[in-house]
C-alpha cells in the first residue's frame, strides 16, 4: 500500500521552544513511528522571507537552528523527510500556476492572513505586498507538490488548508479532476501552551518563552520569572494553582502525583512559591536535558546536518518532479514531447 503523505512545516524566523515541543513536535514524532505515514517536514524559508524579506541573515541562520531542533527532538531523517522549501523550484513554479485560481479578495478576507496583516502594521504600513497577501497560495503549492494528504496544524492554520482545498478543486474542475489530491487537516490534539507571563501565546518577542537550546540557567532564570497568584503575598497566604503560571507548567513536567500534592500544599498555605519554581526548573530541565545533548551533538557536526538536508532535499526534489510532470501535462504545458 502506497503510504499516506505528512505535510508539516515551520516558518525559519527562531529556534524552537516548548510551545512548539507540546503543540506539533510530540505529534511529529509520533506520527513517524506510524508505518503508513510518509512524513515531510519543510523549513519554510520562502514563507519566512514574506515578512522578513528585510532580513535574509535572520532567516539563513534559523534554518539551521530549526533542522538541528528538529533532529534533537528526535525527528529521525529515515523516517521523515526533512527538506528547504527554496531549494524545490517546483513549489513556486505551482504558486504562479495557482495565483490565477485565487481572487485577492478571497486572500484579504483569509481570517489567518487578516490576523497576520493587522499584527504587521510597522512592517507592512497600509499596504501589504503581493508575496504577503499571497503566501497561502504558495502553503498550497508546498502541500500539493507532495500530494499531501494529511496535514497536521492548530487551528490558526485550519483557514489556510481551506484555502488549499479551494484550489485544488478549482484546478481540478479546469485541468482534469484527479489530478490534485486535496488534502485534509488534521487538527493536532494538543493545546497551545501559554507564556511564563500567562499571555495566549508564547513567542520570541513576548520574551514569556523557554527554547529547547536554553541552558540550565536560562531555564531556572526563566521559571523564577513566571507569573504566581498575584493574590498570594506571604508563604503561608491560600493559593490559587488555578491561575499560577508555576502550577500550569507543572502540568506539564510534572508526575500526577507530584503536580497533586503541589496544588494542594499551594492552597494551605504550605509551599512557597520560590521553593514550587525551583522544584519546576529541575523537572523542565530534565525533560529537556536529553534534547539539549542532542543538540550539542549536531552543533558540533554541522556537516551531518548538511547531509540530511541535502539528501531530504533530494528525496523532496524526486517527488516534486513527478508533480510537476503531471501538472504540467494537464495544463498542457508538455511542449515538444
Ligand atoms: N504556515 C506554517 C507556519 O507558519 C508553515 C508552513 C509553510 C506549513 N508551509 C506549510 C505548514 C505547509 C504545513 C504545510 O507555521
Amino acid at each position: 500500500m502506497k503510504r499516506k503523505r505528512i505535510l508539516t512545516g515551520d516558518r525559519p524566523t527562531g529556534r524552537l521552544h516548548i510551545g512548539h515541543y507540546f503543540g506539533s513536535l510530540k505529534k511529529r514524532l509520533e506520527l513517524q513511528e506510524n508505518p503508513e505515514y510518509d512524513p515531510f517536514i519543510l523549513i519554510a524559508d520562502v514563507q519566512a522571507l514574506t515578512d522578513n524579506f528585510n532580513n535574509p541573515e535572520k532567516v539563513r541562520k534559523n534554518v539551521r537552528e530549526v533542522a538541528i531542533d528538529y533532529l534533537s527532538v528526535g525527528i529521525d531523517p529515515n523516517k521523515t523527510t526533512i527538506y528547504i522549501q527554496s531549494m524545490i523550484p517546483e513549489t513556486a513554479e505551482l504558486t504562479i500556476y495557482y495565483s490565477n485560481l485565487v481572487t485577492i479578495a478571497r486572500l484579504q478576507r483569509n481570517p489567518t492572513v487578516k490576523t497576520e496583516i493587522a499584527q504587521k502594521k510597522d512592517l507592512f504600513g497600509e499596504s501589504v505586498t503581493y508575496g504577503f497577501l499571497g503566501y497561502p497560495v504558495s502553503q498550497a503549492a508546498d502541500i500539493t507538490t507532495f500530494e499531501g494528504e494529511l496535514v497536521p496544524v492548530g487551528e490558526d492554520q485550519l483557514p489556510l488548508i481551506e484555502q488549499c482545498r479551494e484550489i485544488v478543486r478549482k484546478f481540478n474542475s479546469i485541468y482534469g479532476e484527479g489530478v490534485l489530491k486535496e488534502p485534509q487537516a488534521v487538527l493536532s490534539s494538543a493545546k497551545r501552551i501559554k507564556g511564563l507571563d500567562g499571555n495566549e501565546k508564547m513567542g520570541k518577542s513576548l520574551g514569556n518563552a523557554i527554547y529547547l537550546s536554553d541552558s540550565e540557567e536560562e531555564i531556572t532564570k526563566k521559571v523564577m520569572s513566571a507569573v504566581t497568584d498575584p493574590n498570594r503575598i506571604k508563604k503561608d497566604d491560600l493559593g490559587n494553582p488555578d491561575v499560577c503560571m508555576v502550577a500550569y507548567y507543572h502540568n506539564l513536567f510534572t508526575s500526577k502525583e507530584d503536580v497533586k500534592a503541589v496544588c494542594e500544599e499551594c492552597k494551605a498555605g504550605k509551599r512557597g512559591c520560590v521553593a514550587c519554581k525551583k522544584q519546576l526548573a529541575k523537572n523542565i530541565i530534565e525533560e529537556l536535558r536529553p534534547i539539549r545533548e542532542k543538540r550539542a551533538y549536531y552543533e558540533a557536526h554541522p556537516e551531518e546536518v548538511d547531509k540530511i538536508l541535502i539528501e531530504g532535499t533530494e528525496r523532496a526534489r524526486k517527488v516534486a518532479r513527478e508533480t510537476m510532470k503531471k501538472v504540467k501535462d494537464a495544463m498542457m504545458l508538455n511542449y515538444f514531447e
